[in-house]
């Protein structure tokens, strides 16, 4: 099976040729031009976006490829009641690489075990969300010249913000980075993300002003509505972080703001004029990094890299059952129940929530 699941599919030198593979893209667009021509890129959205779909259809367009897909699932089979596994198997008769965004938590990984080409997750749920994280990372190198020596200020919905929980699974592997999650009780770093930390490599605090002196990036997020069980519970906390001129005051002159977007109110337009504001810049390391992606998972770079997964289930639990109502298991039909067993606890090959 070939794709891009989570940044935990990635060696550290997978990356550090990611980058370089992009830097190298945006010195030599012509080099570049034309090395996709006759390949297909599928985006398979069962969810809205707008910078993710765009900037892959963009980057596939800029590698002189071409792109076919839906942008909701409104508009595909899944309405007739077509399963993830058959619309992968159908799609792969259509195009050389498939990027997928689902609602449910694992669902690109039922996508990447059914199809014959590989299969990007372009966000799964509240999960993970891979191919944003490389853009993160081309952003921080652009800034502050390496990945390491950071301390990194998440605020906003941790919990269920796929971006951060990709961001900090491959930037706890680079040395003395330190991360200081800002979030209300409701919104904090999920449990599964914060036991693979060192209890000396995290802080968590409910106050963004408190943080601000000690952080050289700042990665604010939306609270993402959409995931919300109990409506009521997300008009309390929507509006919990606005980060204002006020705010940025108490911020280092070198700090870089970033946030995956779409903002709402979390930060103030006036910040845009700040010189320490990121994200759109960010929005368009994104396309490069996708442009390095889909031509390594082609095998169109020069460097030829593997990027074969194999699933570490454990198969004699395969019999237990994830109870997470977000998992791809709880609608997909026939689904084989993958389980890994961690040196913590055994955990959904899917979702990775942990199965008491
Ligand atoms: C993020 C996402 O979809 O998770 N957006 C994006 O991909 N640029 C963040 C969000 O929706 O809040």
């Amino acid at each position: 099976m070939k794709g891009l699941m989570d940044t935990s599919n990635l060696t550290l030198e997978q990356i550090s040729n990611m980058l370089e593979l992009a830097q190298d893209i945006m010195d030599n667009k012509e080099k570049y031009s034309d090395r996709c021509k006759g390949k297909k890129l599928a985006t398979l959205f069962f969810e809205p976006s707008t910078r993710t779909r765009l900037s892959f259809e963009a980057a596939m367009l800029e590698l002189g490829g071409s792109v076919l897909g839906f942008s909701e699932a409104s508009s595909s089979s899944s309405t007739k009641g077509e399963s993830v596994h058959d619309t992968a198997c159908v799609v792969s008769n259509y195009a050389d690489i498939i990027a997928m965004r689902h609602p449910q938590e694992g669902a690109p990984m039922v996508a990447m075990q059914a199809a014959s080409v590989p299969v990007i997750n372009a966000g799964d749920g509240g999960h993970k969300h891979p191919t944003q994280t490389l853009g993160d990372l081309l952003t921080i190198y652009q800034k502050f010249g390496r990945l390491d020596n950071l301390t990194i200020g998440l605020c906003g919905d941790l919990k269920y913000g796929r971006t951060v929980h990709s961001l900090v699974e491959i930037m706890k592997r680079y040395e003395n980075i330190k991360f200081v999650f800002i979030a209300p009780s409701e919104l904090e770093m999920p449990n599964y993300i914060k036991k693979n930390l060192s209890k000396d490599s995290y802080r968590e605090t409910k106050s963004l002003e408190e943080a601000l002196p000690e952080l050289d990036v700042l990665y604010m997020t939306r609270v993402q509505r959409e995931r919300f069980d109990d409506i009521e519970e997300y008009e309390r906390v929507k509006d919990v972080y606005v980060l204002d001129v006020e705010k940025m005051q108490y911020a280092p002159s070198h700090m870089c703001i970033m946030h995956p977007l779409p903002r709402v109110n979390e930060i103030a337009k006036a910040v845009d004029k700040d010189e320490r504001a990121c994200y759109f810049e960010q929005a368009l390391y994104g396309k490069y990094m996708r442009m390095a992606l889909i031509l390594q998972l082609l095998g169109l770079d020069d460097a030829h890299t593997d990027f074969e997964i194999s699933l570490d289930a454990d198969k004699e639990m395969n019999e237990r059952v994830c109870k997470n109502p977000k998992c791809i298991t709880k609608t997909e039909r026939d689904i084989e129940h993958l389980v890994k067993n961690s040196e913590f606890e055994a955990a959904c090959c899917y979702c990775e929530k942990e199965i008491g």
